[in-house]
């Protein structure tokens, strides 16, 4: 049979009970299939490569190294909740990179979406290589693979056993213990290892972070502001309960500025766009209704709290025509 092939007979993880027997049973064959050696795990933070590295540090823990780049295009305080998730929490073997300047000198001038893309992607894999390098005795690379991955390579739409994009010479035996798991599954087994609420039910957030929502050519004091409006919108959609109720919902800030006041003055600022939709598979999606008082409370949190904002625009696109991210 084709080991990438999801078998027939499993049953899909729906309770605690399942994902605990599910979770048994991968510890198990992780420990058959790597002994006492060495897996290295890529971290962002992002459910699918939290809930293996929960469940490796269960399986062999301290054998797991696992390796958490900042790019410098994280939201506000995501790298500090891996660091208090994995290190402080789980006693993890975790090496954490900061790497935004090297991100970041990077990106200057770069105002193409695609080229952005490509080079915090090609940074990416050269700060993991780089760490594991440093290592010795690594024989093993976790990947947070899921089935809808496996599904897409077969179809030819993603490219997905890269390897994490290693350099030959780096090839190691691969450990997926969820590959065969839809999303919803590696959630619920995320919650029965113990993950808190907030990592394994966190709206999607793409690859290259907010490098693709500070739009055209990244600077360091758009990115800033940027990430503070974009925290205040997630602390407003949670105390709203809007949060559980809007697939993904973010700030986009457009390399422009507009005339405004600010304390009686003349202030020049840039606008920050919120989006915010609904969707089951990102292919299409809806406009999802935020109640005005919100929109309103939130437009004077951001024009008041954020250096270098002086309007709040609301996107009402859905998708088509828009995409769902600016760029
Ligand atoms: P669009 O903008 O194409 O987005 O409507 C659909 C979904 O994909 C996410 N997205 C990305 N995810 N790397 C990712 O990992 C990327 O470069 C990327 N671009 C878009 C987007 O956030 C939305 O959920």
């Amino acid at each position: 049979m084709d080991s990438n092939v999801r078998p027939d007979s499993m049953a899909r993880i729906t309770t605690k009970e399942l994902a605990d027997a599910f979770i048994a049973e991968q510890v198990e064959a992780v420990r058959a299939q790597v002994g006492d050696k060495k897996v290295l795990l890529a971290l962002s933070g992002g459910v699918d490569s939290s809930v293996v590295a929960a469940l490796l540090i269960k399986a062999i823990g301290k054998q797991l190294v696992c390796v958490h780049v900042n790019h410098g295009l994280m939201r506000k305080n995501e790298s500090e909740n891996v660091i208090e998730v994995f290190k402080d929490g789980l006693d993890a073997n975790l090496i954490y990179v900061d790497a935004t300047d090297r991100f970041l000198d990077k990106l200057v001038d770069v105002s193409d979406p695609e080229k952005k893309r490509k080079i915090i992607g090609a940074e990416f894999i050269r700060v993991f290589e780089e760490e594991a390098r440093k290592l010795d005795g690594i024989d093993y690379l976790a990947q947070g693979t899921i089935y809808p991955d496996i599904i897409e390579s077969k179809k030819g739409i993603k490219a997905h056993h890269n390897d994490g994009g290693l350099p030959d010479d780096m090839k190691m035996e691969l450990v997926e213990p969820v590959k065969f798991l839809y999303k919803d599954e590696v959630r619920v087994v995320g919650e029965a290892l113990g993950l808190p609420h907030n990592m394994v039910y966190r709206q999607p957030f793409p690859g290259p972070g907010l490098g693709v929502r500070c739009l055209g050519a990244i600077t360091r004091d758009r990115l800033h502001a940027l990430r503070e409006a974009d925290a205040i919108l997630r602390e407003e959609f949670d105390k709203n309960g809007l949060a559980e109720k809007v697939w993904q919902y973010f700030i986009a800030i457009p390399d422009m500025k507009s005339v405004g006041q600010r304390n009686e003055k003349r202030y020049e600022g840039w606008p920050a766009i919120i989006r915010a939709v609904n969707t089951k598979d990102a292919m299409t999606a809806t406009i999802e209704e935020i109640p005005y008082a919100v929109l309103h409370h939130i437009t004077n949190r951001i024009t008041r709290e954020v250096e270098g904002i002086n309007r709040v625009l609301y996107d009402i696109t859905p998708k088509p025509t828009g995409t769902i991210e600016w760029e």
